[in-house]
């Protein structure tokens, strides 16, 4: 535990000088900071809780009320965060691969201090700091998760390349309906090692933290754990849009399409259409469309071939952020060429050709093998051999 006052008191000072409310040495009167602040892991993979003590001097107040002004780094945010409680504990989400600095400020008010708010000058401060296990550059990277058509979520990382090769990561989550943290369900491997991590269902709640935690064991020691936290709908993949339809109508094109299936709500989807204009001095274009599922073009060049596809996202209303889906397959129009159906004799012919030379290889073998040993019959031979070629019209005797 720290006090400190510095730069930030000064601030404070003025602020509350300026502050007609908080006027603290217009009348004289001042308060402690808190004491005994402590911050306690439960094991939630970065939910903390704070915890601190009234100042001293304030334990038997009764004619006033106490609160507390908390202030806490946000290192996902890189951004102090505060709140204001009469309580006397808080938790919130931190960053355990960074420290961890809170600060506690006593208010007071009531008929004490003349109605008047004050706020002790002083704040009580606790950096923590990460604490530093791990083999160095051990550490999972890239962690990433992707909650695919709202049905599943997939999580990934990649392994460093200074990671041990005999060791495997395993991965922890927990969030706010878990008592503690517990282990990956499913891990994703491919070469053997553990690249992923697979929720089936509905198996992680939405719009609520959860928090990840990649860590393991090597013959060189503990890996260095990782630290994510994240909601879940916030990593939402759609499915690739299928049904799409292209209709032609007097100098237009109305290209019609239905939402992917899945749990993804209609109106929370935009999508990218992409045209292209195939052929001489064709060009690509994208249009973007905000809850339709249908897009009309008009004055369309009709001396080339129009192709669309279409991919779609949930839109920044519905989460913070998203995956783009795959793109559909493209539908076009006019349609594909007829398919010239191949000729027979194009596909036949060598067919034909290499049993024919198999077979007539196989007698010329056997009959020279048969003429050496009986070289009186040679005329015989010959005369076989163009009877032979005479039979096959494939084959010109001079191929041979
Ligand atoms: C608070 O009150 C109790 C008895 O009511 C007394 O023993 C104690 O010393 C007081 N504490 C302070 C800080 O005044
Ligand atoms: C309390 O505030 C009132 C006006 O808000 C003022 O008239 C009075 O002098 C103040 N009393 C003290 C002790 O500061
Ligand atoms: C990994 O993290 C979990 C959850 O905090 C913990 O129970 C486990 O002991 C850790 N494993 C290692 C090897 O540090």
């Amino acid at each position: 535990m720290a006090r400190k006052c510095g730069l930030t008191c000064t601030a404070t000072l003025m602020l509350l000088l300026i502050t007609l409310k908080e006027r603290i040495y217009c009348n004289g009167l001042t308060v402690n900071p808190p004491e005994n602040l402590v911050i306690t892991d439960p094991g939630h993979l970065g939910h903390l809780e704070i915890a601190w003590n009234p100042p001293h001097s304030l334990t038997n107040m009764t004619e006033c009320s106490v609160r507390y002004e908390l202030e806490y780094y946000n290192s996902y945010r890189d951004s102090w965060a505060g709140v204001r409680t009469d309580k006397r504990t808080f938790s919130a989400q931190f960053d355990l691969m960074k420290d961890v600095r809170v600060r506690v400020y006593t208010l007071l008010s009531g008929p004490c201090t003349n109605n008047t708010m004050i706020k002790s000058t002083d704040y009580t401060e606790l950096i923590q700091k990460p604490a530093n296990t791990g083999v160095l550059g051990t550490e999972a990277l890239d962690f990433t998760c992707v909650f695919h058509n709202m049905e599943y979520t997939e999580c990934e990382w990649r392994r460093s390349e200074k990671m041990p090769a005999n060791s495997q990561h395993e991965l922890y989550f927990w969030h706010k309906e878990l008592g503690q943290a517990v282990k990956c369900p499913e891990y994703i491997r491919s070469g053997g090692v553990r690249r992923g991590c697979k929720f089936r269902d509905e198996s992680l709640p939405l719009f609520t933290d959860i928090n990840f935690c990649l860590n393991g064991t090597s013959d060189e020691g503990p890996l260095k754990p990782t630290f994510t936290s994240l909601q879940i709908q916030n990593h939402v993949k759609c499915a690739a849009t299928e049904k799409l339809h292209l209709q032609t109508g007097p100098d237009k094109l109305e290209l019609h399409w239905e939402h992917p299936d899945g749990k993804v709500p209609g109106h929370c989807l935009e999508y990218e259409v992409e045209h292209n204009q195939e052929g001489p001095g064709g060009k690509q274009s994208s249009v973007w469309v905000n809850g339709q599922t249908s897009l009309t073009l008009s004055s369309i060049d009709s001396s080339k071939r129009h192709c669309f596809r279409v991919r779609s996202k949930v839109h920044k209303y519905c989460a913070t952020t998203s995956y783009w889906s795959e793109w559909s397959h493209p539908v076009c129009q006019p349609g594909k060429n007829k398919e010239v159906t191949p000729e027979p004799e194009w596909d036949g012919v060598p067919v034909y050709v290499y049993i024919a030379v198999a077979i007539i290889a196989t007698l010329v073998l056997s009959l020279c093998t048969w003429a050496v040993k009986t070289t009186a019959q040679e005329k015989k031979v010959e005369s076989l051999l163009t009877s032979l070629f005479a039979k096959s019209p494939l084959l010109g005797p001079t191929e041979v």
